[in-house]
């Protein structure tokens, strides 16, 4: 593979950027264009509910800071693990905390990027997560969050033939399934813009993550993954296709 001098922290680094596979790659490509936006400087980003460092692992491999909020010690003891293992473990820094009291634990204006996936769905309050992001945001600062479509989640229930918990998702007010659902609440692209907009976010780009990838026969997905890829990220930014992934991602800056 090519590789390229990161002029941030002189590490060698894949050209092409962090790896990605079908179920992250819509994301990593917004993120990508980000950094090379930025190119040459080191980053300050922030991971709310960042987990075992799938993310924040391969951004500090690339120079960048990264700050891991998380509230399982568990998740981070595996993301010190995966840190170290790659050498980064000096640009990482986990910090054990809830999402929900973010605004207590970062500093106002601090962070060049913030990344929230997979966390909005099951906070308790998440306008409240949403405003600390936007206050953890340097002006100009981006974004970056992923949160359970609704409508992938319904249609996989009828795929399945439950059709009681669709109907459920269907109509509850948050998208939730009743009390055996391990997420508290779904989003559609509005809804979930409108949320980083009461934050006073600018959202610039909505994308549908795992449009297909969860759709796929396994021993298809395996047979060519490259193709799978390229049909990921070619429908992720389009309508209708962009609306039934099973995750959306949405781009979003403080305004400078
Ligand atoms: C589905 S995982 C997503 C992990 C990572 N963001 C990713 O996309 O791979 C959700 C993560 O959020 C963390 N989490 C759940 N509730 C949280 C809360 N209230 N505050 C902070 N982290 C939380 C979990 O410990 C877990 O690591």
């Amino acid at each position: 593979m090519e590789r390229t001098e990161n002029r941030a922290s002189g590490r060698q680094v894949p050209a092409s950027g962090p790896p990605a596979g079908p179920r992250t790659a819509a994301v990593w490509a917004v993120l990508r264009r980000e950094l090379d936006r930025q190119a040459g400087r080191a980053l300050t980003v922030l991971d709310v509910g960042g987990g075992t460092g799938g993310f924040a692992v391969p951004l500090a491999e690339a120079g960048h800071q990264v700050t891991v909020v998380d509230a399982s010690p568990d998740a981070l003891a595996a993301l010190d693990r995966r840190a170290a293992e790659r050498g980064v473990a000096e640009r990482v820094r986990a910090v054990q905390g809830d999402g929900d009291a973010l605004a207590g634990l970062i500093e106002p204006a601090s962070a060049d990027l913030v990344l929230c996936h997979a966390v909005l769905e099951v906070v308790d309050d998440p306008a409240g997560v949403v405003a600390a992001i936007g206050t953890a945001l340097r002006p100009g600062g981006a974004a970056s969050v992923l949160v359970a479509n609704r409508a992938a989640a319904v249609l996989s229930r009828v795929m399945n033939g439950h059709l009681d918990v669709a109907a459920a998702l269907l109509t509850d007010p948050d998208g939730h399934a009743g009390s055996r659902d391990t997420l508290r609440r779904r989003y559609d692209a509005d809804g979930a813009a409108a949320l980083l907009r009461s934050a006073g976010l600018e959202v610039e780009q909505t994308h549908g993550v795992r449009v297909f990838a969860d759709l796929i026969p396994a021993v298809a997905a395996e047979a060519d993954p490259p193709a799978l890829l390229d049909l990921e990220l070619a429908a992720s930014a389009q309508p209708p296709y962009r609306d039934i992934a099973a995750q959306l991602h949405l781009f979003a800056r403080r305004p400078a």
